[in-house]
Order: structure tokens, then sequence, then C-alpha cells
């Protein structure tokens, strides 16, 4: 059932937040940890994956996404794979800088294609996402520039974009923020993950000073305006020697 699957995902999430921030010190970042408000207009093309079921946050964000086509949206498969069946409970939300806002275009979800290949594994606490990739189909299309996707190439850094947490403690950041983080190179996360990073669909960035977070998953990693990698998972947010873990596009 999806439903309660969205549920048991809530609550699965508080719950680790809530032992980790328990037995760790909190991380030193900050939506992203480090990030800077940035305004919803300057990413057209980013939507906001949420459910009016999620209610422990406005717009029920959980997710970020990205438009490749007028009504194709690219995101993680953990975001969505839960309630693949039952599109009618998505929605996305464009152009909102703070989830808390009024504005912006709410658009419904049509189908939802997840990656065959996409299963989850085990690091620690942490549910390791293989080719965590899903295809959102919108009911309408809508009137906004797409994004492309495109390769890292030799580049040493990325921006990363999301309305997630500020840190491994924060449970209610819902402004939008962007940061740079340090490419870090398959060898870093083989390091830090072993077997659980697989470096023929994950790509490893970020470091104490800049990485993701929760709700940041399905959102974009950039490079040079490109979209060459999507938020998935990692050890904590912001942990030394634990980078993010991004599945490449
Ligand atoms: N799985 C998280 C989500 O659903 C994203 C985790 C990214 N963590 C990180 N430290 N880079 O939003």
């Amino acid at each position: 059932m999806a439903l309660p699957s969205l549920w048991r995902r809530a609550a699965l999430i508080a719950a680790a937040a809530a032992s980790a921030s328990a037995l760790l010190p909190a991380a030193s970042a900050s939506a992203v940890v480090h990030g800077r408000a940035v305004p919803a207009e300057r990413y057209p093309w980013l939507g906001a994956v949420g459910s009016p079921f999620f209610f422990v946050r406005p717009a029920g964000q959980f997710c970020g996404a990205a438009l490749t086509a007028p009504d194709k949206m690219l995101t993680a498969a953990h975001c969505v794979s839960a309630v693949r069946g039952l599109p009618g409970v998505l929605k996305v939300t464009f152009g909102r800088s703070d989830l808390r806002d009024k504005g912006g275009e709410t658009v419904d979800v049509k189908s939802v294609w997840v990656d065959p290949r996409y299963h989850e594994t085990k690091f620690k606490t942490e549910d390791v996402e293989h080719h965590d990739l899903a295809v959102l189909t919108l009911k309408r299309g809508v009137n906004r520039p797409t994004v492309a996707t495109g390769r890292p190439g030799d580049a040493r850094e990325g921006e990363v974009v999301g309305w997630g947490t500020t840190s491994e403690t924060d449970w209610f950041n819902t402004r939008l923020h962007a940061a740079t983080v340090p490419l870090r190179g398959d060898a870093a996360c083989a390091a830090a993950y072993g077997a659980s990073y697989d470096a023929s669909d994950m790509l490893c960035a970020g470091s104490p000073k800049a990485d993701t977070c929760q709700f940041d998953s399905g959102g974009p990693l950039l490079v040079n305006g490109r979209i060459v990698a999507l938020t998935s998972w990692a050890y904590g947010c912001a942990r030394p020697g634990y980078p993010g873990v991004y599945a490449r596009v």
C-alpha cells in the first residue's frame, strides 16, 4: 500500500534524524548544509515534489525534481517509488522560494516511471539507493524553461539546490538554498562506503562545508548549468569522511 509506505517513510526519516542527533554532535554545516538562500525564479525548471498527505511539511514537500521537457520531470526513484501506482497523490510546485508562500505554479502528476534497476541496500542505518532515477509525467505541459542534462567532465565543483534541511538537527527549513559542492571523485566515496558505492551509477560530492540533506533528494547537482546527477543518499549530512552520493543521469 502506497500511502502507508509514505507514512512509514516519514516516520523512518524522523526516527533516523532523532537517533542520529542524539548520538552525534550536530554537523557544523547548514538545505543544503551551508547553503545560501536563492530565489526560485533563478531555477524556473526546479520543482518541489510533495503530497497533501505529507502534511508535516508546507506544500507536503519531500523531494526536488527538474523539468527536462514541458511535461517530464527527473527525480529520485526513492522519492516516488512507494507511490508509483498512485500518481494522483503527487504534486509538483514551481517558483516558490519559500514553501510556506502561496505563489508559484502547482501541477498534478499523471504517471511515475521508476528505473527498473532501482533497489535499496543498507550502509549502517542508511538506505543505499541504486539506480535512483525516476521520471514524473505531468498532467499538463508547463510553460517554463527546461534544463539540460550533461556529464561532469573534469569539473572540480558543482552546485546543489533544494528546500531540504540545513543540518541533521534542522527539521523546519522551508527556504530554497543553493551551495557549491566539491566533486570528490569515486575514490572518496569508495573509501567512505566501500561496496555500497557503485561508481557506474553514482557520483561523489560534498564535504563538511557544503552538502545536501533530507528533503533535497531528487534535486539537481549542476555543472555549467546542466544536471549531471540527482541528490540521492549519504551517511548523515556533512559528516567528516562521508560525502554525499548522487545518482548519475
Ligand atoms: N535521502 C535524502 C533525501 O531523501 C538525501 C540525502 C542526501 N544526504 C547528503 N548528505 N548528501 O532527501
